[in-house]
């Protein structure tokens, strides 16, 4: 899943779409989706073929005086599939709670569409020794805020803040050792739904880890911020992707 972030303008989304259209497979078993800027939702969801549209955020109210927000209904206009919740750039920017994360999440799920919800831990608080500590609690608030029906249609992006835009990507060990700890955090709550769900790796992910990465027995796909703004570097990742043969 690519996420765009607040770049581009109409003429490079355009390009961009046209990329994306260029790597689109609709027979292989990979769901590619994009999250786009808000104002070119429309000019997507015209546009791609065979690519899932995906917001970057939403509302957790239903409509009303909310200056400037999103609701899931007009998303939904837009036929997005997928909404981010809690990416740690709104955690960390706009003071998104694990409780306004969990609140969307629902929103999201209640309205049909799946919620990636975004978790992982600062550098600060990896080296404190605090990762697993931090990890259990936006997992934890997620099954309080939502019920089993909801929480099947949600996906986990591991992002450690560090990584994230920093050209540094977690290691390969690090990666699986992550997953494996939600994984086993979900068996908690729910046996079946961690056996299911998708965890997803974000946070520098570039053609040249994506190999190693997307193979790990744990993850189960990417969330691609940067190389998703270069249809060349998306596609590489896309196709390694492909590569992986192990459904879950
Ligand atoms: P990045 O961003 O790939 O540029 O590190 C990932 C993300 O923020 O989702």
């Amino acid at each position: 899943m690519g996420n765009w972030k607040m770049n581009g303008s109409l003429l490079t989304i355009k390009t961009l779409c046209e990329a994306l259209n260029g790597i689109a497979d609709t027979s292989a078993h990979v769901d590619m989706a994009v999250c786009v800027p808000s104002p070119y939702l429309f000019y997507a969801r015209t546009n791609l073929k065979g690519v899932c549209l995906g917001a970057q955020n939403v509302s957790h109210h239903d409509d009303g005086a909310y200056t400037g927000e999103i609701s899931t209904s007009m998303l939904k206009d837009f036929d997005c599939q997928y909404v981010l919740a809690g990416h740690s750039e709104r955690r960390a920017l706009y003071a998104e709670t694990n409780v306004e994360v969990a609140l969307k999440a629902k929103k999201i799920t209640d309205a049909g569409m799946t919620a990636v919800v975004c978790i992982g831990e600062s550098l600060d608080q990896r080296l404190s020794g605090e990762l697993e500590k931090i990890l259990f609690e936006q997992i934890r608030v997620l099954f309080s805020y939502l019920s089993l029906k909801a929480l099947a249609n949600i996906v986990i992006a591991y992002e450690p803040v560090w990584a994230i835009g920093t050209g540094l990507a977690a290691t390969a060990n690090q990666i699986q050792d992550v997953h494996a700890f939600i994984r086993q955090t979900i068996t908690k709550f729910n046996e079946n739904l961690a056996k299911n769900v998708r965890i997803v790796y974000g946070g520098s992910l570039k053609p040249s880890n994506a190999a190693e990465i997307l193979a790990l027995d744990d993850v189960d796909g990417g969330l691609i911020g940067g190389a998703s703004l270069s249809g060349k570097d998306f596609g590489e990742i896309i196709n390694q992707a492909k590569r992986k043969t192990c459904l879950r």
